[in-house]
This record gives structure tokens, sequence and C-alpha cells, in this order.
């Protein structure tokens, strides 16, 4: 049985693209193919111009390290570290000497959390800890975010919040965003959204413009 079949398309530098679908459907599968979590058994998967799918272990590693951000249902914070050294964590893990403390400062006030960078990361709220987690996810300057479900976790205000968030991070920082989601009415506009309907790439919605109203 195959969990995802004949789907195709593209993702343009700084868009939001939104993956929908019921449960089982195969987002998650589609997004860990994106995040190089997992390989497809046929077919082939560009990003920045690279296939992907010709790529050794090392240089998948190394790939993912430099270039995708992942943000989960779950923040998945070390609860011992503080929320500064949670964001630092993947900046140590890639060996990236190019993002500095200063920038993991600016992401957390970005996410609105300057006040709170040396609190422990278990004596935050959940929607504090997804922001941390959005912080930790966007350090090492990746060029695609991969979310699933990152909003699945927190009540109706937190989830706009967070929302609003990641799509400003989008314009501002010209990165893309592609994110699994049930909850597709918080996101507004959006610049695609991708259908998976039992493997399949049901339907591809583009819109052409993203209006941005945070
Ligand atoms: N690596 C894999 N190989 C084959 N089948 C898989 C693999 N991973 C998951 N599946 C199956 O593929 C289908 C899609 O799973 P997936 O986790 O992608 O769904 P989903 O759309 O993310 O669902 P949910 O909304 O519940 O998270 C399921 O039937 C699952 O059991
Ligand atoms: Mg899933």
């Amino acid at each position: 049985m195959k969990a995802l079949d004949d789907v195709s398309f593209s993702i343009e530098k700084g868009q939001v693209v939104l993956i929908v679908g019921s449960s089982g459907s195969g987002k998650s599968t589609l997004l860990n193919m994106i995040g190089l979590l997992d390989s497809p058994t046929n077919g082939n998967i560009f990003i920045d111009d690279i296939n992907t799918t010709t790529l050794n272990d090392n240089e998948i590693s190394s790939f993912r390290n430099k270039k995708l951000g992942f943000i989960f249902q779950f923040s998945n914070l070390l609860s011992d570290l503080s929320v500064l050294e949670n964001v630092l964590l993947p900046l140590q893990i890639a060996g990236n000497d190019l993002t500095s403390e200063e920038d993991a400062i600016d992401l957390l006030k970005a996410v609105g959390l300057e006040d709170q960078l040396h609190k422990r990361a278990n004596k935050i709220s959940g929607g504090q800890a997804q922001r941390v987690a959005i912080a930790r996810g966007l350090i090492n300057k990746p060029s695609i975010v991969l979310a699933d479900e990152p909003t699945g976790n927190l009540d109706s205000v937190t989830s706009q919040l967070i929302v609003d968030l990641m799509k400003s991070m989008a314009k501002k920082l010209n990165q893309t965003f592609v994110i699994v989601t049930h909850d597709r009415q918080h996101f507004g506009n959006v610049d695609k959204v991708i259908t998976i309907k039992d493997g399949k790439a049901f339907q591809v919605e583009e819109f052409s413009t993203m209006e941005i109203t945070v």
C-alpha cells in the first residue's frame, strides 16, 4: 500500500503553503518527505534546485540542519534548559557559527518572549512553549520551515497568535512555510492550499497574493 501516490506541486520561496486533508490522508508523510525525514520509493524532491533524493545520509543531515526548520504539534522543548538555551540548541547541532545568541534573543523578541529568556522551559505556558518552538525552528535561518499541526494543541486565541506570527515571519524573512493543519480558517489568506486525499494531491489551490493583516 502506498501512503502517497501521484503527488506533484511546486512551492516558491517565501510562500505560505497549507497541506490539508482528513486524518490518515498522508499529510505528515508528505511533510516528512519534504523535510527529508522520510524518502519516497519513487519520484524526486527538488529543494533550491538540488534533487534531494540523490543525497547520501551525511548530505541529508547537513542539508536538513542548514536549510530546514521544523515545528511540531508538541513543542518538544527540553524542560531542564531555559527558553534561550532551547532556541540555541539547533545552532550547536548544526555547528553554525554564523548565527549568534543575539539572533536567538532577536527571534525570542519577535515572538514576544523577551521577558522569558532565562525561564526554564517547563515553567512556561503551552502557547509560550509553541512560540519558543517557532523561534527554535527559525534559528538556523532555514529556507523552508515545515510545521506539522503547529496549532493542534492550542486554544483558539493562541492558535491565531501563532498563525499570525508565522505569516509575518514568512513575509519579513522571505522564508517558505509549509504547514499541515486541520485549522484552515485560522490561516485566512495564504499562497497555496494542497488538499491530500487518500495519499493523492486531490486539489492544489493557488492564490495570487497573500494579504498580511497583522
Ligand atoms: N512510511 C510509511 N510507509 C507506508 N505507509 C505509511 C508510512 N507512514 C504512514 N503511513 C500510512 O500512511 C497513511 C497516511 O499517514 P499520515 O501520518 O501521513 O496521515 P496524516 O494525514 O498526517 O493523518 P493525521 O491527520 O491523523 O496526522 C496512514 O494510513 C499511515 O498508516
Ligand atoms: Mg499527521
